[in-house]
């Protein structure tokens, strides 16, 4: 049976790989995206993320069976608290109820392994709490102290916190709706092509994100495991932040934080 599903961020990367997958099995796939999508959208501000899901919910004639978030930014700034965070857990919230409506609804929600590295805790806290003023305060100081790379980080924490919570809050288990989180190590997107022009950020990146198993994966590799997760066949998995990593999240954390 065809199924309706929205993905942020399909025009690139993960987002294409993944839409690409969909249509071949004869799903519905409506893309939301900065520009060439079904819907145009910027997801970095409120009135981005509303009109988006709004948009999204119409062109779908009100029931939505699989939502997933791709779209995020690793451009050092502001923009990784807005797009990454806000706009993913604004616009999911949003189509929340078109979601119950449908059969057999799923939500993945795209994160990362840097979700377990540094990060700043008072823009995760802000993030938590859905204030965005307050976030983007933190975020801009961390910004002028140096510290703008947090940001990547602290967004991708704040999100699995944001998933795991909302996984299992009223309106979502309850309601038939398993939400999780696809957390990637590296992959071959625009996203990291200037990681492996620059030959020093790259060696930086191979010792912050060690991938033992078949090492830097490709758009397609996080897009098979998204489409499990979002597929009727997950009937009971949900909360969960799923590593596809090459055996990096293991790899750092060690044995004893599973
Ligand atoms: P990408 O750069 O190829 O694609 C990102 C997409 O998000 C683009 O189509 C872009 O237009 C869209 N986007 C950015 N800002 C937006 C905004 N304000 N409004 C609407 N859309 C916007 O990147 P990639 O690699 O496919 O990333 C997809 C997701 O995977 C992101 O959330 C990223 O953080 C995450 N990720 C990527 C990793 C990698 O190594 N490439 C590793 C771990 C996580």
């Amino acid at each position: 049976m065809p199924r309706t599903v929205v993905i942020t961020g399909s025009g690139s990367g993960i987002g294409a790989a993944l839409t690409a997958l969909l249509r071949a099995q004869g799903d519905r796939v409506i893309g939301v995206d900065l520009r060439g999508g079904e819907i145009d959208a910027d997801l970095s501000t409120p009135e981005g993320r509303t009109a988006a899901a709004a948009a999204a919910g119409e062109v779908a004639g009100g029931v939505v069976d699989v939502v997933v978030t791709c779209a995020g930014t690793s451009v050092p700034g502001t923009a990784m608290v807005t797009v990454n965070y806000f706009g993913t857990t604004e616009f999911l919230t949003a189509l929340r109820p078109a979601l119950a409506k449908a059969e057999q609804p799923r939500v993945v929600v795209i994160g990362s392994i840097s979700g377990t590295q540094t990060s700043d805790p008072d823009v995760i806290t802000a993030c938590l709490a859905d204030d965005e003023t307050t976030a983007l305060e933190h975020a801009e100081r961390a910004v002028a102290e140096g510290r703008a790379r947090q940001l990547y980080p602290s967004s991708k924490a704040a999100l699995a916190q944001w998933a795991r919570r909302t996984a299992v809050a009223e309106g979502w288990a309850d309601a038939g709706i398993p939400l999780n989180v696809v957390a990637p190590g590296v992959v071959l997107t625009p996203m990291t092509t200037e990681i492996f022009d620059d030959p020093e950020m790259k060696k930086i990146m191979d010792r912050a994100v060690p991938m033992p198993l078949n090492g830097y994966a490709q758009p397609e590799d996080i897009a098979r495991a998204v489409l499990f997760l979002a597929s009727p066949g997950n009937s009971h998995i949900t909360g969960q932040v799923v590593y596809v990593d090459g055996g990096a999240e293991a790899t750092l954390r060690g044995p004893a934080d599973f």
